[in-house]
């Protein structure tokens, strides 16, 4: 069940990064053309916030299930890379990174005028993309090479 869940939450990692991408470009695009605000755009920001909430419920299910949460703040544990890594760095970057994409679909959606709510996405939606990217246990980082690709 647990390993079901984590290639689920690691191959989830590429749909977030393809949506933020898109949203991001798309939104940059949308306000240096001075395009309309459509339907679609808005689709686009609420698909890349549900699949940031989805990454958030799998993996907190992975950080209780299997034991991440009992190594915060126990020295030893705090010594190790990939266990300070999982029970603190990775769960509260990814959780602000989470926030940061909330709020850049949902100020966007308040914003009344089309050129503000491109604005948001654009910034809400980069920043977040720069620390899920800073914050993902790519295998090339020293100590994570038993996490993948998929
Ligand atoms: C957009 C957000 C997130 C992305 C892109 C992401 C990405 C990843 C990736 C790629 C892995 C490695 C999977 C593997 O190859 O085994 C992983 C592992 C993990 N993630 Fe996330 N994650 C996100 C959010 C979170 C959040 C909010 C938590 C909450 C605590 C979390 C907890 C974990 C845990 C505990 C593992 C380790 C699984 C294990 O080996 O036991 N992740 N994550």
């Amino acid at each position: 069940m647990m390993t079901g869940i984590q290639y689920l939450h690691g191959f989830l990692r590429w749909v977030v990064l393809v949506l933020l991408l898109l949203s991001i470009v798309k939104a940059f695009s949308g306000m240096s053309a001075g395009r309309n605000f459509s339907k679609g755009d808005m689709k686009r920001g609420l698909f890349t916030m549900i699949s940031l909430h989805i990454q958030l419920v799998l993996g907190f299910i992975l950080y209780f299930g299997k034991g991440w949460s009992s190594m915060l703040g126990n020295a030893d544990a705090m010594a190790n890379t990939v266990m300070r890594f999982f029970s603190l760095e990775h769960m509260a970057t990814m959780l602000i990174a989470v926030i940061l994409g909330t709020l850049g679909h949902s100020l966007s959606k308040r914003a009344s005028d089309d050129r503000i709510k491109f604005k948001r996405q654009a910034i809400w939606f980069t920043v977040s993309l720069v620390l899920i990217l800073s914050s993902i246990p790519w295998p090339f980082r020293a100590g994570f090479e038993a996490y993948g690709w998929w």
